[in-house]
């Protein structure tokens, strides 16, 4: 049974709009936990756009399922991760321009800066993720450099206009789940998945986990916005 891993971010988005202190993406993160989630996820971003310091350092000490820490490799963040000590880092690609992660990493355009990377992150004993797009070679040397795992990068399967396309982009996640799994990485997916276009997924054995953030925060505002009106209605209509 695949596993899901909740990301927290877009909880801090809404808290970040209003510069205020709720909602918290911590609090999201136990009600996850409490739910049946196996881990969780923060992206630190070198914009802090959306999850902050605090948030992680928090996150560190009140998770008890696994944290994974999203983040570009770069040295700021490499050296927070060393001291946070999450369980996992994800390394992703990181643009200030970007509305979310547009792609996955380019390990074989520079293979020196990530292994650096992964090793000083494994000398601490973090586990290491790659995410990276539905691509063998991109696996390969992912492999090469020490990686534990691939994420495996599934926003253009996500955003095919038609059947065709979708089924042309879930083939070759399903094929680059099957290279990573035979080299003895680990393999997860994630990006743009949501309740509809993930029930494909029950086809890949190989990806043991789901990383899921956006669809589940966009469920919880639509599902409880009911129930959020009625004890709002509650509290003035006794006025
Ligand atoms: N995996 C990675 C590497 C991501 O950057 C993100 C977005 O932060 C996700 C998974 C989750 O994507 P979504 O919010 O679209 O579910």
């Amino acid at each position: 049974m695949a596993r899901l891993a909740v990301n927290v971010d877009h909880v801090a988005t809404v808290r970040q709009a209003r510069g205020t202190n709720e909602p918290d993406p911590v609090v999201a993160a136990a009600i996850a936990e409490l739910a049946g989630a196996e881990g969780i996820i923060c992206h630190l971003r070198e914009d802090r756009r959306h999850i902050q310091d605090r948030d992680v350092r928090i996150l560190r000490e009140t998770v008890k399922t696994r944290l994974n820490l999203e983040m570009a490799a770069v040295p700021e963040m490499v050296r927070i991760a060393r001291e946070i000590l999450p369980d996992l880092v994800t390394l992703v690609p990181e643009k200030r321009q970007e509305v979310t992660t547009e792609g996955g990493l380019d390990v074989l355009g520079n293979p020196d800066l990530y292994r650096k990377v992964v090793e000083e992150l494994k000398e601490k004993s973090i586990e290491v993720s790659l995410f990276v797009d539905p691509d063998p070679r991109q696996i390969e040397i992912a492999h090469t450099i020490g990686g534990d795992v691939v994420e495996i990068h599934t926003g253009h399967y996500a955003d095919a206009r038609t059947r065709a396309e979708a089924m042309e982009r879930f083939e070759k996640i399903a094929q680059s789940a099957i290279l990573a799994d035979s080299m003895k990485l680990g393999v997860s997916a994630g990006h743009g998945l949501n309740y509809v276009n993930v029930k494909r997924f029950g086809t890949i054995p190989q990806i043991t986990e789901y990383s899921i953030g956006h669809s589940i925060v966009a469920r919880a505002v639509t599902a409880g916005f009911e129930k959020a009106v009625r004890e709002m209605i509650e509290l003035v209509g006794g006025f």
